[in-house]
């Protein structure tokens, strides 16, 4: 039986390196240019529980950049959430959709968005279009 299965340990060396690309990115301004009218196509991801001018499983984005977190009137958001503190500034928004649990442990949000350039065009998008 061979134990020592090295079937994994190629992928590993790769991952911390792009990590720390994307936060390399995400140390400009909102790191990559974004580009709205892609966002909006990817934005289709998030309206499964999101629209910009009505809660449903996700608060409303109508003003979400630079707006506080948890703010939303008659939105349920998790405690935590609610009591981060969070601006949403484009910087955060890149980090939440990197990893909204790595952001907020106990939030209710299971998304995330792993390539540096779609969460840039998101972001552009809600820039644009949810003021
Ligand atoms: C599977 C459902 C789901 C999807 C898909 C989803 N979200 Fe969310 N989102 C939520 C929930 C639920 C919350 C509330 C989290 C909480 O209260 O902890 C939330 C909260 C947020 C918040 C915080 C808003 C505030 O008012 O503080 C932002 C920003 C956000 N989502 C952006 C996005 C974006 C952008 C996408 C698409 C890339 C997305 N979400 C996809 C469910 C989702």
């Amino acid at each position: 039986m061979n134990v020592r299965s090295n079937s994994v340990l190629p992928r590993s060396p790769t991952r911390p390196a792009l990590v720390a690309i994307a936060l390399l990115c995400a140390a400009g301004p909102a790191g990559a240019t974004g580009n709205a009218a892609r966002g909006q196509t990817l934005y289709k991801g998030c309206a499964d529980c999101h629209s910009i001018d009505e809660n449903g499983v996700g608060p409303m984005h109508k003003g979400v950049v630079g707006r506080k977190a948890g703010s939303v009137p008659g939105y349920d958001y998790s405690p935590d959430l609610k009591n981060s503190g969070i601006v949403w500034s484009e910087e955060n928004l890149d980090k939440w959709l990197i990893s909204p649990q790595a952001m907020v442990p106990e939030t209710k949000m299971f998304f995330d968005v792993p390539d540096a350039q779609d969460r840039a065009d998101i972001i552009a998008y809600l820039k644009e279009k949810a003021r």
